[in-house]
């Protein structure tokens, strides 16, 4: 931790207020996957938003985030078997290794974790972004679901491909997968809106881990938080927890009635 992160601290609102507290308190020791069900991952996201829901500030979450917010990003890595990330996140963002220093990793075993979290994405085509750091490195382990017969394309990092038929294809079906078959108990969703979208609308997401930036963004050209897949009806969330900092919000938001 630099000694800058060492100074961050947040405010609690809810549970009770509180001090200051150090979001190494508030984002780890969460032990998700006790929370799993036996036939899936217990399944949080962690997105950003400006105050009117935009999920993009030019296109990016730079401008967005914040450094208790990158943070925070980071802590939450260190509480899943596997992050779950869409292909164009992956691409746009330039995804590179998920755990990004030995302290994070320390923090990952402390809570009984593998050293360094899976990948997963989905790319019903394969059409991967391959020149993204996350391919390039042989330290990464990405599982790929995808509905395409072809041959995954050669790189450093491990790549393991989970084949579905067209028609099934989407988050809750792979999630089901990489429980039976990889053990994967606890899933991070890192987004984009689309791939957010699809895991509500399919009614995989168990919680929401929301940062609200003190910002109204305005205009149809920046995304919203959640695109594309319609959901049946609106998901209602029960607030579990809730943090300030620098006029932020960090919300913990716990789907009323998430799938058993
Ligand atoms: N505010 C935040 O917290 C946040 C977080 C992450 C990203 N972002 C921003 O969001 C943008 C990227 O998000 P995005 O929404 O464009 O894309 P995305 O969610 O990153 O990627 C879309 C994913 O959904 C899959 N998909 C789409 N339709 C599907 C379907 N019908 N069935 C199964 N899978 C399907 C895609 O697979 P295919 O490849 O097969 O289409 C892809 O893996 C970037 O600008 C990034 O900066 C913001």
């Amino acid at each position: 931790m630099s000694a800058r992160e060492d100074e961050l601290t947040l405010r609690r609102l809810l549970p009770e207020p509180t001090g200051p507290t150090a979001p190494e308190e508030a984002y780890t020791g969460l032990r998700l996957a006790d929370l799993a069900p036996a036939e899936r991952p217990w399944t949080v996201a962690n997105m950003v938003s400006s105050l009117d829901g935009k999920a993009t500030l030019h296109g990016r979450t730079r401008e967005l985030s914040s450094e208790m917010d990158r943070r925070i990003f980071h802590l939450l890595r260190t509480q899943c078997d596997a992050v779950l990330v869409g292909s164009h996140t992956i691409r746009d963002e330039g995804y590179g290794r998920l755990i990004k220093n030995d302290e994070l990793r320390a923090l990952r075993v402390a809570d009984g974790l593998a050293p360094d979290p899976v990948c997963v994405t989905i790319s019903r085509g394969l059409d991967l972004a391959v020149e993204a750091p996350l391919f390039q490195d042989e330290r990464s382990h990405v599982i790929v679901a995808t509905a395409s017969d072809a041959e995954p394309p050669a790189v450093p990092a491990r790549l393991e491909i989970l084949r579905l038929p067209a028609t099934e294809i989407g988050p809750a079906a792979v999630l089901r997968r990489v429980r039976d078959e990889h053990g994967i108990r606890s899933v991070l969703c890192e987004g984009g809106p689309t791939m957010l979208g699809l895991l509500v609308a399919e009614g995989a997401l168990d919680e929401l881990f929301l940062c609200i930036a003190p910002l109204l963004i305005g205009g149809p050209s920046e995304l919203g938080l959640l695109r594309g897949a319609v959901p049946a009806a609106p998901s209602r969330t029960t607030l579990v927890a809730a943090f300030e900092h620098e006029s932020a919000l960090f919300l913990r938001q716990r789907l009323t009635a998430a799938p058993a």
